[in-house]
């Protein structure tokens, strides 16, 4: 029977409807979640039938039955006593939101109830863009999805598109109203036009949810500021230093150079008296205080409320921020996952179609984490960035090898089955070199010292660098700094092209190429940044608009350049490669099953410290290897090993099929292939 097993969760694929009986271990977390529903069920079975009808009402109410304890559990976690009553109100909230669910939606739910393992898919492609970067406004972006259809593009992720402050506004990253549509973009009824045209297509939809924090001028905060009783505690202010000091003491500062430490002064804060109210990020954007479940409620209906509007994939910004705890870091607390697993479960109980994206840029043991890779699994979120993929592979590229790439990705905790990675090159964020000293270690470096290497080598102060980034929020306390530009600039395109050197222009399409083959073919959905598959370059255009000018992260997000576009089908010119390169990638990734997530990737050591070479596996497939090679020069590695004693054929590569030579397989400089088990 469904939520018969013992180890607390309800991930069960039997769906039997009244479970409730079901008892679990004595005193544990089962307990206190069937005593409660037990008591509900009846109330809560006829409110759903009226709102619903018979048979939905039964599909949601199996739902909350085998959810039981995702959703209870985390609120005896967090809000203790008032698990109970704070339990009837979430229900309510997502029956609210099944009730008010279009149809449409409901079908796409069942689609993926049957099929929950829909993202893992090879047909499953991202693109990332902004709005007017991309098209201008919503009611345009219809017209331009052959650009992305072209490209394989199966999943858009829009970037922040809710109406932000008025206005620096952190690139749409502080809310003022979930339930409008920035108005420079469009309106509410336009994304959902978006959101239809896409599913017409078989495409997804994703768009960021920002929970750490709204703006200061969200009605949430205005509310707290005036006293609203409503919105009480939905904030943090404290009348001095003394707190603050002491939380500071240990967080370390995201924007040191014009937004140091975690909180702001306000004079209005404290009815007048003023108040340091916490704010991890720019002083505009004031931290929820997610130890009131009021925030909790108040965020679980605007997640269902936009789910509704056709959301299929929440990008869940900031999330290891979002619970704080005196004397550490303030990221990746317990109580912050326990947080995500209840909104995740609260959310599918209204939209079961609906995946959870963490956006988690931190250290690999706390990464694994956001997918449910607990001690015990507990289901959290489906997908999360892979940035430790992302930086490693930058990070190979400047010293032109793979040992530390190897040695961080073949430690990293499996992922449960039923997530995915999303792999990527470049993203609109600075790239921060997420590597651990012990990692560093190793592989013999001080990773200090590789840090500032590669913010060197980025920056283009490395002598010899073909890189054309720029430093992001140095911090001259600790020496840290992280890195802007468009992948192009720092693959060495942009300064091959001014200094017009077309052997070096070369090795700059070869190296952006090289690192989309890793990150289409390592495991998790491939996401594409909009303009990389143009080589787009830096773009200083933001200086000229005060709002932007401060934060060098625009520089590499650049308007989309559509005659570059234009050429894209012309095979002599640098969009055309590029374009091609990357399209093909996505062309073959579809083919190979063994691309498909579900499975871990094994890291190999072909006998060439330069050559990056893994291993998937699918269980209905045969086998795939990959190899990338980071050195500008060509680089043998054991043949055995890449094409498992011959079984394997090579299926795509940068430069044609390689050949094999006294048990020796030659990987081109800068070069990429894969192979499969026919
Ligand atoms: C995320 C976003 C970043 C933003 C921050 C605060 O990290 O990716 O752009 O500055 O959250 O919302
Ligand atoms: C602040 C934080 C909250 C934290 C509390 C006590 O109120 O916003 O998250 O739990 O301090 O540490």
């Amino acid at each position: 029977m469904a939520g018969g097993d013992t180890d607390g969760t309800a991930t069960t694929t039997g769906t039997t409807a009244g479970t409730a009986g079901d008892t679990g271990t004595a005193g544990g977390p089962r307990d206190g979640a069937t005593r409660v529903w037990s008591a509900l069920r009846r109330r809560l079975s006829d409110e759903a039938t009226a709102a619903l009808g018979e048979d939905e009402a039964d599909a949601f109410l199996t739902r909350v039955d085998l959810a039981l304890v995702d959703v209870h559990g985390p609120l005896a976690e967090l809000y203790g006593d008032r698990a109970d009553d704070l339990f009837a109100r979430v229900l309510r909230t997502a029956l609210a939101a099944a009730a008010d669910r279009p149809r449409a939606l409901r079908r796409l739910d069942r689609r993926r109830e049957l099929d929950p393992g829909w993202f893992q898919r090879t047909r499953v492609q991202g693109y990332v863009c902004y709005v007017d970067r991309f098209c201008g406004t919503l009611d345009r972006l219809a017209g331009q999805l052959d650009h992305l259809a072209e490209l394989g593009t199966t999943y858009l992720h829009l970037m922040p598109l809710l109406a932000p402050r008025e206005g620096e506004n952190d690139g749409g990253y502080a809310v003022a109203d979930y339930r409008a549509v920035d108005p420079r973009l469009g309106t509410m009824a336009d994304l959902e036009a978006v959101a239809g045209a896409l599913h017409e297509r078989d495409m997804a939809l994703c768009i960021d949810l920002v929970l750490n924090h709204t703006a200061r001028e969200h009605p949430w905060a205005q509310g707290w500021l005036a006293g609203d009783p409503a919105y009480e505690g939905f904030y943090t202010a404290f009348p001095d230093r003394t707190l603050p000091d002491a939380y500071d003491a240990t967080i370390p500062e995201v924007f040191p150079d014009r937004a140091p430490g975690s909180f702001s002064w306000v004079p209005e804060a404290r009815g007048g008296a003023g108040g340091w109210v916490w704010t991890t990020f720019w002083p505009y954007q004031w931290d929820l205080d997610y130890t009131n479940p009021e925030v909790t409620l108040a965020m679980l209906g605007e997640i269902t409320w936009l789910a509704n509007r056709g959301v299929d994939v929440f990008r869940m910004d900031a999330v290891p921020f979002m619970w704080k705890r005196m004397g550490t870091t303030c990221q990746n607390q317990p109580e912050g996952h326990t947080l995500l697993q209840l909104l995740h479960a609260v959310t599918r109980l209204a939209a079961p179609g609906v995946v959870f994206k963490a956006e988690a840029i931190v250290a690999p043991d706390d990464l694994v984490q956001y997918l449910g890779a607990h001690e015990r699994f507990r289901p959290e979120c489906e997908l999360a960035y892979h940035n430790q993929l992302m930086v490693l592979l930058w990070s190979s590229l400047a010293t032109g090898e793979v040992r530390l790439a190897r040695q961080a990705l073949g430690r990293m905790r499996a992922i449960p089955p039923s997530t995915s990675w999303v792999t990527y090159v470049r993203g609109h964020d600075d790239i921060g070199w997420a590597i651990t000293d012990a990692d560093a270690a190793a592989v013999g470096l001080d990773a200090f010292a590789h840090r500032r290497f590669l913010n060197d080598f980025y920056s283009g102060r490395f002598p010899g660098s073909f890189a054309r980034g720029a430093l992001f929020q140095e911090n001259e306390v600790t020496g840290d700094a992280r890195v802007s530009g468009s992948a192009a600039s720092l693959c060495g395109i942009e300064d091959a092209l001014e200094r017009d050197d077309a052997a070096a222009l070369e090795a700059g399409v070869r190296r952006l190429l090289l690192l989309y083959s890793v990150a289409y073919a390592f495991g998790g959905i491939p996401l594409l940044y909009m303009g990389d598959e143009l080589a787009l370059r830096n773009d200083a255009g933001y200086l000229a608009d005060p709002a932007r000018a401060p934060d060098n992260r625009w520089v590499h997000r650049p308007p989309m350049d559509w005659a570059a576009a234009a050429r894209r089908g012309e095979p002599g010119t640098l969009e055309g490669r590029v374009f091609a390169g990357i399209r093909d990638l996505g062309r073959v990734r579809r083919s190979l099953l063994a691309l498909r997530g579900g499975t871990e990737p094994e890291l190999l050591d072909a006998g060439s410290d330069a050559v990056l070479a893994w291993r998937r596996r699918h269980p209905r497939s045969g086998a795939f290897v990959g190899v990338a090679n980071f050195s500008p020069r060509p680089r043998e590695v054991d043949a055995d090993t890449v094409t498992g004693f011959g079984s394997f054929v090579q299926v795509h590569g940068s430069d044609g099929r390689l050949g094999v030579r006294s048990g020796r397989l030659t990987v081109p400089g800068l070069g990429f292939a894969w192979f499969a088990e026919p």
